[in-house]
């Protein structure tokens, strides 16, 4: 059995990174594995002008900086979104993709998910953003789910292809679209399926993962992120779209890291905090798969290319876990106050097959 792999230096392109504390508490785990990561914006005020992206770039980094040191910062490069309102100025968008700030903007639609109180309310009301985008291949970023409460909470993904997003692509036949954080046959049938311009990313939760965890033994809140995990039939369609070797679908980890007392709470926030295990997580599902020749492309090729970007000139290395090696239950992380900060990471208290060795800080991409 093989008891090395290297890859690729991989990205992540889907992660919310937080501010504050907690970014610097949890971005060491995400820069130890990635070389580039598409940060969300949902921060409270969202990021919607490219003063506020540049600002929070440059907190991610002395974040980063103050946690791991200058070679981990100079290592990892944060690709900043905008978060799309109702009222966002379609040549803001333009001036920050122009120059680099921006990579792609994010639709939320409005009480989707976590922090989405801002976001789109009706899609004809950012119309010309769609356009501009549209015109300048700048991709949009989708969270894909009806925020109808008359809809089940386990169809609105399905709904919304229907609803929103056969029509918005049927409007705009040349917008870049990534359908993010994907939980359905549906939408795995419908970006396979779709024109090229069309991507979807997955999460290592998703694959591992059916509905049935947020219950197993009782209540189960740090599995519950949205959109909500659904039934295994979804789970093995997700696998075998990450895992079948098409060019449409690549990694996303959607890592939403939600302090511990919000997530064990009456009204517990969604988000399952992946960042620090995940690459192994995903290295787990190809070789279970039978595929694990297919990670680097899924992991660190598919992703970049959809962009246009470079790819990642260097390699990391994963090695087979020892018997000791399991997940830990709960991290302390330091975040530069003198009380740390208490998550509980996916795979809490299990097993998994590989284990990045060490940290290890990139080279940048050419
Ligand atoms: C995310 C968060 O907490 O910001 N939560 C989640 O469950 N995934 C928001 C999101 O991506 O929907
Ligand atoms: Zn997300």
């Amino acid at each position: 059995m093989t008891s090395t792999l290297s890859i690729r230096t991989p990205d992540d392109w889907h992660l919310h990174l937080r501010d504050g504390e907690m970014l610097q508490a949890v971005v060491g785990h995400t820069a130890r594995q990635f070389a580039r990561a598409i940060v969300m914006p949902n921060l409270k005020p969202p990021i919607t002008t490219v003063e506020q992206a540049k600002a929070y770039r440059d907190r991610i980094t002395a974040a980063l900086r103050a946690s791991q040191g200058a070679d981990a910062a100079a290592g990892f490069t944060p690709l900043m979104t905008a978060y799309l309102t109702e009222t966002i100025n379609p040549a803001e968008l333009e001036l920050g993709y122009g120059e680099g700030v921006f990579s792609a903007a994010k639709l939320y639609p409005a009480g989707a998910t976590t922090n989405s109180d801002a976001g789109v309310r009706d899609l004809a009301n950012i119309q010309s953003v769609l356009e501009t985008m549209e015109r300048i291949g700048m991709p949009l970023l989708i969270h894909g789910e009806v925020t109808d409460p008359a809809v089940d909470i386990f169809d609105r993904e399905a709904v919304f292809i229907e609803q929103q997003l056969i029509p918005l692509l049927q409007r705009h036949p040349g917008l870049k679209v990534v359908l993010e954080h994907i939980t359905t046959a549906d939408a795995a049938d419908f970006v396979a399926t779709g024109p090229d311009n069309l991507a979807a990313t997955i999460t290592p939760h998703h694959l591992h993962i059916n509905r049935n965890a947020l219950f197993q033994g009782g209540l189960r809140p740090d599995f519950y992120c949205l959109p909500i995990a659904k039934r295994e039939r979804h789970r093995l369609a997700l696998r075998a779209a990450a895992t079948g070797g098409s060019s449409k679908f690549f990694l996303g980890t959607d890592s939403a890291p939600h302090p511990r007392g919000s997530k064990e709470s009456a009204c517990g926030c969604a988000g399952i905090y992946n960042a620090p295990f995940a690459i192994e997580s995903y290295a787990q599902v190809f070789e279970e798969e039978g595929v694990l020749d297919r990670l680097e492309a899924f992991a660190s090729v598919h992703g970049p290319t959809f962009y246009g970007l470079p790819l990642n000139t260097g390699t990391i290395a994963l090695e087979r876990s020892g018997s000791n090696d399991s997940i830990p239950g709960l991290m302390e992380l330091e975040n530069g106050s003198t009380t740390p900060t208490t998550l509980v990471p996916f795979h809490a208290g299990e097993a998994l097959n590989w284990r990045l060795n060490q940290a290890q800080w990139h080279t940048k991409a050419a």
